[in-house]
């Protein structure tokens, strides 16, 4: 049961001053019954993000590496949205500090590392009656939604699944504390893993199946996917008798990929430089191709013979609309005690229901579209179907 919570909520966005920052307290605004706090090391720089144009808004001075301002942002919030970052800085400060003061929490992000564990072994926030709700962005967030939809979808139009593959690609100009956590996140990667019946099943970069070409449905066409498990997808694979794969699709020229492979090498040592290099690299690319941003989900028969497929596909060019508005909506979800495991900690695609969260992302304006081949339009090819 999620606990007691006052009227107004008071709902605290920590670094609210940047991208995401923004776009989720931005989002939370349009809730009644809420009230912001809104927290960052500068007040000048949160003033001019949100133009004091958010309706019922505070603004509160707090450094994530300071205790006692930490602690005292936490204790004035039903919940806490850590948009704070880079996340491989933070690590779980925010979230233990937060629910210790007896605050659900919600992360647009999180270390990758980090939250695996915490998802596993961490029971303070259960105990205490609390949610803790980490990945609730684009990628990860929506891409563990969208392959958990799939599954759902393919489970009730398939006599048996065999496989469900996510692919997704951004070409983005992301900040730099995005492109740090990226480039930390690439640099530890243990190597390609996927699932087959519940289990994982390792393999070495260039073995079959962790490069492959695929053709993806318009504007993304064919590209080269890699084969690269997002933790978020464990839950479903584990449950899965099928396999689960996913994909990451490289949109970026040569030059970004080698500013790529150069900026996980430097990343622990200069992560802020390694960040810049990056981004500057992604910007000469956006400037020109027009930028974008993809999820891809498909789930495939347990009977290879079978020409079935579904595809879901959401396609973004709003940049960090997507993210802060899955994070808002994932507070609005707790908030309305909708979470479908509404206490302890979890990547958000395990805590929500995929058909629901996909609802209301549609009907804020975010674009989807699903095509499929069933037994019975075998020779037809591929149809648009009607999405539940
Ligand atoms: N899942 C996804 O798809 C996705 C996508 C994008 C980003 N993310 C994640 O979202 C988080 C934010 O990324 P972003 O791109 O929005 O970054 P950003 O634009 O650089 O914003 C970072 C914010 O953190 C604040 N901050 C930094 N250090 C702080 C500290 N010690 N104490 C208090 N505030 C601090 C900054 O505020 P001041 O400097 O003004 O204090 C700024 O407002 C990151 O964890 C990132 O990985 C996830």
């Amino acid at each position: 049961v999620i606990a007691q919570v006052r009227q107004p909520t008071r709902v605290g966005v920590l670094g609210a001053s940047g991208a995401t920052g923004r776009v989720a307290a931005t989002e939370l605004a349009k809730l009644p019954e809420i009230e912001l706090l809104l927290g960052g090391r500068d007040r000048a720089r949160l003033r001019s993000a949100t133009d004091g144009r958010l309706r019922r808004r505070e603004t509160r001075l707090v450094d994530v590496d300071d205790d006692a301002s930490l602690q005292r942002f936490c204790a004035e919030c039903e919940v806490v949205v850590n948009c704070a970052g880079p996340s491989a800085a933070i690590r779980d400060r925010v979230a233990r500090v937060a629910v210790a003061a007896g605050s659900h929490y919600v992360d647009p992000g999180g270390d990758e590392e980090v939250v695996a564990e915490l998802t596993e072994s961490w029971r303070e926030p259960a105990e205490a009656g609390l949610a803790c709700v980490f990945s609730a962005g684009w990628i990860p967030g929506l891409s563990g939604i969208l392959a958990r939809y799939v599954d759902g979808l393919a489970r009730e139009q398939m006599d048996e699944v065999g496989a469900v593959e996510l692919y997704c690609g951004d070409s983005n100009v992301w900040s730099d504390t995005g492109f740090e956590d990226a480039l930390s996140l690439f640099s530890r990667y243990p190597g390609p893993l996927h699932y087959e019946g519940g289990r994982p099943v390792h393999r070495r970069l260039g073995r079959a199946g962790t490069l492959r070409r695929v053709a993806l449905p318009a504007p993304v066409g064919t590209r080269v996917a890699v084969s690269w498990f997002l933790s978020e997808l464990r839950a479903l694979a584990r449950a899965s008798d099928g396999a689960v794969r996913s994909y990451v699709v490289p949109l970026g020229s040569p030059a970004t990929a080698a500013a790529m492979g150069l900026g996980v090498a430097l990343v622990e040592r200069a992560p802020r430089a390694a960040a810049r290099l990056l981004r500057k690299a992604t910007a000469l690319d956006a400037r020109r191709h027009e930028a974008l941003g993809f999820l891809a989900a498909s789930a495939q028969p347990a009977d290879v013979a079978s020409p079935e497929r579904l595809t879901v596909v959401v396609v973004e060019r709003r940049h960090y609309w997507i993210t802060g508005l899955v994070c808002a909506l994932a507070v609005e979800t707790l908030l309305g005690g909708r979470l479908s495991t509404p206490t302890g900690c979890h990547y958000l695609c395990d805590a929500v229901d995929p058909v629901e969260f996909m609802g209301e992302l549609a009907a804020r304006g975010v674009h989807m579209h699903a095509t499929g081949v069933s037994e019975a339009d075998r020779s037809g090819g591929e149809r648009v179907l009607a999405l539940a």
